[in-house]
């Protein structure tokens, strides 16, 4: 492997990347390769999408639809396609990756992987022997509760095979609460045929994601690893991330070394977020984007290359640097109303906290609990940042038109 030639985008020389997802974190990726002069072609399932917005072309269509995603693919012939999000025909991407019509970033078999639950997390606990919390899977409520019963305990949570950003996820306390955690994962989850995985609960002190980019040095793959991220999550949606997360060495070096070895098996190049829980020099896996994750909005101001420049690097097969800069913080702006078309009160007062910025990300339509924007700030140390990225977040105001 060597790096890509670049030329000019809307030329016969244009290095041609398709986002598959086309989200805020997307809009970033989209932004880092349009400094680079790649053509970029935004695919999601709605118009006007983030990144869509900042994209030479873009495409509507549904991308759970093996013919749809292969004939946007055939009519575009992108070099790179670069999942942004889980629920896509990750089949036709092994296909298409196959018969070499185009490179999926990382792989197709990471997306594959991924996309459920089951398949990663037998990867990481079963192949590679990684540290995770108990686990079982369950087709039926009554598996389910057999499964809490024998392989977890209580509490545990409970979330579909297939979903992110906490869908259908509940933490259950006891077992007369586990027919509801079953109807509710069947409301959340992407599929028909229902399936569930049920983890016993780390008790941990913090959790992370840790950052690791399969980059090209030369001819060969190397990795490496951004500073530790700490966040918060509430109800299984990250609400706040700040970086750098102060750590133990021996904690920190297990994390790498349990990020390197699911980074390995994943293969391909770009960068991963590898969410691992942490209790003092003990460290468990937990889950793994093989793309930017949405903590890592934070790196926009806390490394001098963002978790988005570094994916965007790394699979045209250019040199990254993954150092931090200073200390940095993220927090999230929920629309907090159902409405198309909103307006931001407050972005002069927010921005005047100091060492803040924001990213509005444009999305047409407003829910309450959707993510309309990000809040981002510097500081002396994390704790700092974070105090200030929650207040420039708080002094923003989604309004009706
Ligand atoms: N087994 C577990 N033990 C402790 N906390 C958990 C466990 N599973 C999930 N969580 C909490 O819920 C959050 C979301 O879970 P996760 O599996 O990452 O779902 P998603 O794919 O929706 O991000 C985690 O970041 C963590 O805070
Ligand atoms: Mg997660």
């Amino acid at each position: 492997m060597r790096p890509m030639r670049l030329g000019t985008p809307l030329s016969p020389t244009a290095v041609k990347v398709m986002l598959l997802g086309a989200g805020e974190l997307g809009k970033e990726v989209a932004i880092e390769l349009q400094r680079l002069g790649c053509e970029v072609i935004a695919v999601d399932r709605y118009a006007d999408a983030p990144a869509m917005q900042v994209a030479h072309r873009s495409h509507v269509i549904a991308m759970t639809d093996p013919q749809a995603l292969r004939a946007v693919i055939e009519a575009e012939r992108p070099h790179l396609v670069v999942p942004e999000i889980e629920a896509i025909a990750t089949d036709e991407l092994v296909a298409i990756e196959a018969e070499g019509l185009a490179v999926v970033i990382p792989t197709a078999r990471a997306a594959q992987l991924t996309m459920n639950r089951e398949g990663i997390r037998r990867l990481a606990a079963e192949e590679l022997k990684l540290p995770t919390s108990p686990y079982a899977f369950a087709s039926s409520e009554a598996e389910l509760a057999r499964a809490a019963r024998e392989a977890t305990g209580f509490p545990c949570f409970v979330k579909p095979v297939m979903s992110s950003s906490g869908k259908g996820q509940s933490y259950v306390e006891r077992p007369e609460e586990i027919a509801k955690a079953w109807r509710y994962a069947l409301e959340g989850g992407r599929v028909e045929q229902p399936r569930v995985i049920v983890e016993g609960r780390v008790d941990f002190d913090f959790e992370i994601t840790q950052l690791t980019v399969r980059h090209l040095i030369g001819a060969e793959t190397a990795t490496s690893f951004c500073a530790p991220i700490g966040h918060r999550q509430v109800k299984g949606d990250y609400v706040e991330s700040w970086q750098p997360q102060p750590m133990s060495a021996a904690a920190l070096a297990r994390s790498r070394e349990i990020a390197k070895a699911v980074t390995d098996a994943l293969g391909g190049r770009g960068i991963f977020g590898v969410e691992l829980f942490v209790r003092a020099d003990e460290v468990w896996f937990s889950e793994v984007s093989p793309r930017p994750h949405d903590t890592g909005l934070v790196t926009l101001v806390s490394q001098y290359q963002s978790e988005f420049c570094l994916h965007a690097r790394a699979i045209l097969g250019l040199p990254v640097d993954v150092a931090l800069r200073e200390p940095g913080a993220s927090a999230v702006i929920y629309g907090g109303l159902e409405a198309r078309g909103i307006a931001f009160e407050g972005v002069a007062e927010a921005l005047s906290v100091p060492g803040a910025d924001l990213r509005l990300f444009g999305k047409p339509e407003s829910y309450l609990r959707r993510r309309m924007g990000v809040a981002l700030a510097r500081g002396a140390d994390s704790d700092e940042a974070r105090r200030r990225a929650r207040g420039a977040a708080g002094r923003v105001r989604p309004v009706e038109a």
